[in-house]
């Protein structure tokens, strides 16, 4: 995407992180259904969403976590639109470490939506929660998600040849890392100010 003088055109309408609550899950159950292919490869959850029950308890779970003070998931809300999920695994306080793992619906990607969404959870998570690592694990095939983490500037730490079960066999993940003292990464301000956190309703 480039404007007029080949800079990078950034996206202007509101991209918002707002804590997932029950009114939510409609949103989140369609947008599920629209993108089930789409989140297949990747999500074993998906395969196991079968109706709005499954992601009403995705959010009874997510707000347990939140309420224990353990990591917050957010819808992404790009121009009002629930565009997709980002949070924490639950955070694991004695090494002040934690996972964060995050999906786009169909039709969302290709617009630096998660990797702008991920800047504010990083910045929150290294800034206001205090943690000193953060990382992702993705499956060795999805590189799109690779480059999420790599435009972030994470380090890639290694491979879990059966690092996650998936529907019904092992699959390897790709670790990587970030340390408080390594960010804000190598990113650039072309690629737009990150997404506002949002207080829970
Ligand atoms: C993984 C996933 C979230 C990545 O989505 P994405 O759109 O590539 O990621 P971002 O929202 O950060 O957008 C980055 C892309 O937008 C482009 N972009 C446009 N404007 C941008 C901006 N202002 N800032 C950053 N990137 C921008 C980038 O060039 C990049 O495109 P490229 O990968 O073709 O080079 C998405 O593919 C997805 O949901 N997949 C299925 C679920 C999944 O795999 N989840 C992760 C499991 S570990």
């Amino acid at each position: 995407m480039s404007g007029p003088v080949g800079e990078p055109v950034l996206p202007t309408e509101p991209l918002e992180l707002r804590p997932v609550r029950p009114q939510h899950a409609d949103s989140i159950f369609a947008l599920t259904q629209s993108s089930r292919a789409h989140l297949a490869p990747w999500m074993p959850w998906i395969h196991t969403t079968a109706d709005r029950a499954a992601t009403l308890e995705f959010v009874r779970q997510a707000m347990a976590q939140e309420s224990a003070g353990n990591g917050t998931q957010f819808g992404i809300w790009w121009g009002g639109q629930l565009a997709g999920v980002i949070g924490y695994h639950p955070i694991r306080w004695p090494e002040r470490e934690a996972d964060i793992g995050y999906w786009l619906g169909q039709g969302f990607e290709g617009r630096g939506l998660v990797t702008r969404s991920a800047c504010a959870v990083l910045d929150q998570a290294f800034l206001t929660l205090g943690l000193n690592t953060i990382g992702i694990r993705t499956a060795e095939a999805n590189r799109r998600s690779q480059r999420v983490a790599e435009r972030l500037g994470f380090s890639r730490v290694g491979v879990l040849s059966e690092g996650e079960w998936f529907v019904d066999h092992w699959i390897p993940l790709v670790v990587y890392q970030l340390a408080a003292a390594q960010w804000p990464g190598p990113l650039k301000p072309a690629q737009g100010s990150p997404a506002v956190i949002l207080p829970g309703s």
